[in-house]
């Protein structure tokens, strides 16, 4: 039998005993250990050469990661507000009475852990929850709660569970140029190689594509910039920490497509001049690992990826793939490249940007998922052809996670351009009363919207179209998000770390029915303070859906003020006007985001 010892040593030296793996360490450390004690951390500190509290300072900075024992069955339930709407509160309280174990705890006997998550990403066959940090169960009901209790306290391990509970669907509901047929391996990058790395550029830039990670920044101007820094080596990373509540659309592509995200990356190495690229993968998705590492595997044999693909010598790239552990602002990209380096997912200063120094120093490229497979089709077909479709500002196509109250939520992909109205129809949303785009930092569109066009002219959005029926309060959606803000805050600088809870605080107090409308004069304080002195787009866009539904849905709010007194000063229609002014922002603040 292995000691502690044995592990620690095969664990360091597949990672080459690299200070820089230090993530992906402690995972797998406690992947085999359960949680990781101080001596753990220790042992792995002096292994490295590290000081203790460094490794600590990043153990306690990832959800994932345990510095204290948990439960044999470690269940989390996916926490959106479209889980919320299908009944998994009262599936979490059902649960934790069975088990005898109260949310956030260990039981007594050390058999079982219940908590809650942010969205897994699972939005559309919801309830979910993870198990483990390495199986998810999806289309949760009280029976199958109730089964799991009872599989839990008969100590069945998860491998002997229905495999039918772990199934996720793809529900492909739309498909167009993306999800349509899969392109076959080595299509695009044959196209590309055959171009040239010049002219491949030049593909990118006559086809119009903007990231599809938010910020909608053109990648020909990204990889351009970064083919043209100096640095002795470049690095692809393709952005895989889909965190942001109600999308899940880089979950099906890296499920059916990941050929094609694979395949964009070489094509983006072979244009900047990389040799080494990193699938950076949220670790709610760690299910997808090993269907992911043997497509890698496929194509290294085709020759594909390594040494002189497709037979060109002198072009050499190996992708691998890092796992991230619960913290949704390692979405941020420079966030994620400290993440990617083994540290605390702090978002960086910038200047300097990614592109001119960003893994180790060097310039880096960072994608989203969708804008890698894009950049697969466009390498194939051409740039004018991808042009052609979408709008003038906003070329090609969109893939939408639809969610919430519709009748076929799923993936849907239309060209630029089209309304929210006609996704509406096409989901089955009969009586939809407001839709937030692009999650939570999106934007909340209520029913005088739904004739705007989805496009960075009109409505920018990174893939998550959550919808709301009349029957459900704004106001609770609005709190629901207030707290996942406050809970995913880094809490590197105070307007965020401060602002995020106090925003929360509020809102609850509203929702005791003890505010006041000083209360909301509050909420649009802390909005102008968020934007203006936040570090990342996480604090900026953190009151957006507070301000977004006091304006659009005005009585859900007034209504819990009406017993109290209503502060005669207070002026709902001038504090929107100042906070738009102040802070200049129109509908398209997905991602307030200054990046190259
Ligand atoms: C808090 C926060 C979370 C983010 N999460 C993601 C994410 O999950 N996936 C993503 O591609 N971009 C995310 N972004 C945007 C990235 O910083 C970056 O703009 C993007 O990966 C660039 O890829 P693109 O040019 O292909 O859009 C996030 C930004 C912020 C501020
Ligand atoms: S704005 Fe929030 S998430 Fe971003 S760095 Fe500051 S504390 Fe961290």
């Amino acid at each position: 039998m292995k000691t502690e010892q044995d592990l620690l040593e095969i664990v360091l030296s597949r990672h080459g005993r690299r200070a820089d793996m230090l993530l992906q360490i402690l995972r797998e450390l406690q992947s085999a250990l359960g949680w990781l004690s101080r001596a753990t951390l220790s042992q792995v500190a002096a292994a490295l050469d590290l000081p203790l509290a460094q490794v600590q300072g990043v153990s306690g900075f990832y959800r994932f990661l345990h510095e204290r024992p948990v439960g044999a069955y470690r269940v989390l339930f996916s926490d959106n507000v479209t889980d919320r709407m299908l009944g998994s509160e009262a599936m979490l309280a059902d649960l934790c009475q069975r088990l005898g174990v109260l949310p956030g705890a260990m039981s007594r006997d050390a058999l079982a852990s219940v908590d809650r998550t942010s969205c897994t990403g699972l939005c559309d066959q919801g309830p979910a929850l993870l198990l483990n940090h390495h199986h998810v169960v999806t289309r949760l009901d009280g029976d199958r709660v109730a089964q799991i209790a009872e599989l839990i306290l008969a100590r069945v391990p998860p491998a002997q569970w229905p495999t039918h509970w772990f199934e996720v669907q793809d529900n492909i509901r739309r498909a167009d140029v993306l999800l349509g047929e899969p392109l076959a391996p080595g299509l695009a990058l044959s196209a590309a190689l055959e171009r040239g790395a010049e002219a491949t550029l030049g593909e990118i830039k006559t086809s119009g594509l903007r990231g599809r990670g938010g910020a909608g920044f053109a990648t020909a101007l990204k990889w351009g910039l970064c083919r043209e820094a100096a640095g002795a080596q470049r690095f692809v990373v393709c952005n895989a920490d889909e965190g942001e509540p109600g999308t899940f659309k880089d979950r099906v592509l890296l499920s059916r497509f990941a050929d094609a995200v694979f395949e964009g990356m070489t094509v983006a190495a072979h244009v900047i001049g990389a040799q080494r690229g990193f699938l950076y993968l949220r670790g709610e998705y760690r299910y997808l690992l090993e269907s992911l590492q043997s497509v890698l595997q496929r194509r290294r044999a085709a020759g594909l990826l390594g040494n002189a693909i497709l037979g060109r010598s002198g072009f050499d790239f190996e992708i691998d793939i890092h796992i991230g552990a619960g913290a949704y602002v390692c979405g941020e990209e420079s966030a994620l490249i400290e993440s990617l380096e083994g540290k605390r997912g702090t978002p960086r200063i910038r200047p300097p940007f990614p592109v001119q120094q960003g893994y180790l120093g060097f310039p880096t490229v960072v994608n989203n998922v969708e804008t890698f497979c894009a950049a697969s089709q466009i390498a194939l077909r051409g740039g004018v052809w991808w042009s052609e479709i979408g709008t003038a500002q906003s070329s090609g196509t969109k893939i939408h996670s639809v969610s919430g109250d519709c009748e076929r939520a799923g993936l849907y992909e239309y060209p630029f351009g089209t309304t929210v109205e006609r996704i509406l129809q096409d989901c089955g949303a009969l009586d939809a009363q407001a839709v937030q785009l692009g999650g939570p930092s999106g934007v909340c569109l209520s029913r005088s919207d739904f004739g705007r066009r989805i496009a960075f002219e009109d409505l920018p959005t990174a893939g998550a179209f959550m919808v709301f029926d009349a029957s459900r309060d704004m106001f609770e959606v609005a709190r629901a998000f207030a707290h996942f803000f406050a809970h995913e805050s880094c809490g590197f600088c105070t307007p965020c770390r401060v602002g995020t809870e106090l925003l929360a605080r509020r809102m609850d107090k509203l929702a005791a029915g003890r505010g006041s409308g000083a209360d909301i004069a509050v909420l649009f304080e802390l909005d102008r303070l968020l934007h203006s002195a936040s570090h990342c787009g996480l604090g900026a866009s953190a009151a957006n859906p507070l301000r977004d539904t006091i304006a659009k849905f005005r009585p859900a709010y007034e209504q819990r003020l009406k017993w109290l007194h209503f502060e005669p000063a207070f002026d709902l229609d001038s504090e929107l006007s100042v906070a738009r002014r102040l802070t200049h922002r129109d509908d398209a603040g997905a991602h307030l985001e200054n990046e190259a």
